[in-house]
């Protein structure tokens, strides 16, 4: 994986403008990212907004050639915020991955990841866009003012980071652990996300939006969907909120 980095001063979503320059049939290389100081109409999951001031986090996307199915994305997030995590951990912030697709700091969210499978009709160009919004730069004030817990490598390190140089730290993590996914989806991470994102066995509620089930942690499946020890037996949850 070679990175080149296309940074922008404002977009509206890196996730967005990446995905309209591989429509137009631009050449795609695997590692490329568009990254920006500003992102003004940021996604998330389920459709909720991604808000960040400008100049202050990270928020980027990175293209990621593969013609891995549908049923394989999910896993790579979890790769990517693994990748999150190692650098966070490196730098003494002591934070985790939480299903499906965040990495947090106790029960506040660092990072979140949003990724989205692309590929066109004219050539054999494939792959996955992942979104990562890494919160850098933000201070409790602002962090107070989003609807969720949240935090930042400011408030968890007590120092600010630069923003390239925070994105250039990121490079072989994340090449790490998504060369681990490449090599063998999700089971060759299997092992460490279980690790990092269990226990086996803690109590978990998960909401998919339209009802919400109550259990325990029994595990992940192949493809990284959570499994849920409940009354029932084992449900298989393939997205949701997890508290
Ligand atoms: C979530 O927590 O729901 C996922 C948030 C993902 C946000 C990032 S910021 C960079 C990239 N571009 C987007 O529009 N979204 C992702």
């Amino acid at each position: 994986m070679t990175f080149e980095v296309d940074w922008h001063e404002r977009l509206d979503s890196t996730n967005a403008y990446m995905k309209g320059r591989f429509i137009q049939d631009l050449p795609f290389q695997d590692g490329f990212i568009v990254a920006t100081r500003e992102q003004t109409a940021g996604r998330g999951r389920s459709d909720r907004k991604w808000l960040t001031a400008p100049d202050t986090n990270l928020c980027f996307s990175l293209f990621t050639a593969t013609d891995a199915p549908l049923i394989e994305v999910p896993s790579l997030t979890m790769a990517a915020a693994l990748g999150i995590t190692e650098y966070l951990n490196a730098r003494q912030i002591p934070a985790a991955p939480k299903w499906p697709n965040d990495v947090l700091v106790g029960e506040k969210k660092i990072c979140g990841i949003l990724s989205e499978r692309v590929e066109r009709s004219t050539d054999p160009t494939a792959g996955i866009i992942v979104g990562i919004g890494l919160n850098v730069n933000m201070t409790s004030e602002e962090a107070d003012s989003i609807d969720r817990p949240a935090t930042s490598m400011l408030i968890e390190a007590g120092k600010g980071y630069e923003l390239f140089q925070a994105l250039e730290n990121l490079f072989q993590p994340l090449e790490h652990w998504i060369g681990e996914w490449k090599s063998g989806g999700f089971s060759t991470i299997r092992k460490v996300w279980t690790e990092k994102a269990g226990p086996i066995g803690k109590p978990l509620t998960v909401h998919d939006g339209v009802v919400k089930k109550s259990g325990t942690l029994a595990g992940f499946g192949d493809h990284g969907e959570l499994l849920l020890q409940t009354e029932n037996g084992i449900e298989t949850i393939w997205s949701g909120d997890v508290s």
